[in-house]
């Protein structure tokens, strides 16, 4: 009787990256793209994804394809991720890294703003995640790397809406990552502290401030690892450690 092998494991060859335009992801693709990976990018500017396909071609990438979408459009969600695995052919890798730093003081005073926010740095990424685990569950194995952010952490009333978003994302990491790892998918949270993007154009910066190129450094490596929570900068694990910590009744006092 013939003996028929698993089919074999291609980890990190085809990869869909979502919110590819960002600053951090943009990074990220450039060292992928070194690995003559085959590439799908989705963003909303078309201009964009052209300047970055190019680019990623240069740098070795064996193929890239682009999608132009608004991620908001949460019905669009399920023919993009059709349309990059028939591209690619497969899919084995996906980064989702689209977001906006809520304006919380808007937000404050607007409903339809908050709900907003929370759907571009929340229920796009859940809908997409849905999505996508069902398919990596099928074929059992995948990595599934969502960039979050230490603002889930724990509540500020600097930025709370935001806060809200990405805690929820967190949430939602764990619990996909409880039900697929023993599907071999592995789900990876990532969660920065500042980076000097232009999401943060306006924020003043400091020297806790780390820029894309080492955050996206670090998300490639995270990719090819078997971590589940990725800190970035590292010191942000014990920066949030001390935040946590401290007592609610002390914490709602504090101007943070
Ligand atoms: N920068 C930080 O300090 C920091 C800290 C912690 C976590 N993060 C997270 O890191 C990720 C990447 O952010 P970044 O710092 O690289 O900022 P960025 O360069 O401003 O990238 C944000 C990306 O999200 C895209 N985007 C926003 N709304 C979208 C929508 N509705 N549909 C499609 N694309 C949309 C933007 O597209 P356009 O290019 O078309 O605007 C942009 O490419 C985000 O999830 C962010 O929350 C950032």
């Amino acid at each position: 009787m013939p003996t028929h092998a698993p089919p074999q494991r291609d980890i990190g060859m085809k990869i869909l990256i979502i919110g590819a335009t960002s600053a951090i992801a943009q990074e990220t693709a450039k060292l992928l793209a070194q690995d003559r990976t085959d590439i799908f990018l989705v963003g909303r500017s078309q201009e964009k994804l052209l300047a970055l396909e190019q680019d990623l071609l240069v740098r070795g990438a064996r193929q890239v394809h682009n999608m132009a979408v608004d991620l908001c459009l949460l019905d669009h969600h399920q023919h993009l991720i059709d349309t990059a695995i028939d591209r690619l052919n497969g899919l084995d890798t996906v980064l989702i890294a689209h977001g906006t730093l809520s304006d919380q003081q808007h937000c404050e005073q607007s409903v339809s703003k908050t709900l907003q926010e929370l759907t571009t740095n929340c229920l796009s990424t859940i809908s997409l995640l849905t999505i996508l685990a069902n398919y990596f569950q099928q074929q059992q194995y995948g990595c599934l790397t969502v960039i979050s952010s230490v603002a889930g952490d724990r509540g500020r009333q600097s930025n709370y809406v935001y806060g809200t978003a990405k805690g929820a994302v967190n949430i939602f990491l764990e619990g996909l990552r409880n039900r697929l790892t023993h599907a071999n998918v592995n789900v990876v949270t990532v969660k920065p502290g500042f980076v000097d993007t232009p999401m943060t154009e306006r924020v003043k910066k400091n020297l806790l401030f780390a820029d894309p190129k080492t955050v996206g450094k670090r998300i490639y490596l995270a990719l090819q690892g078997k971590k589940d929570i990725v800190y970035v900068p590292l010191y942000w694990a014990l920066i949030m450690k001390t935040i946590r910590a401290i007592p609610e009744r002390i914490f709602k006092t504090l101007k943070l």
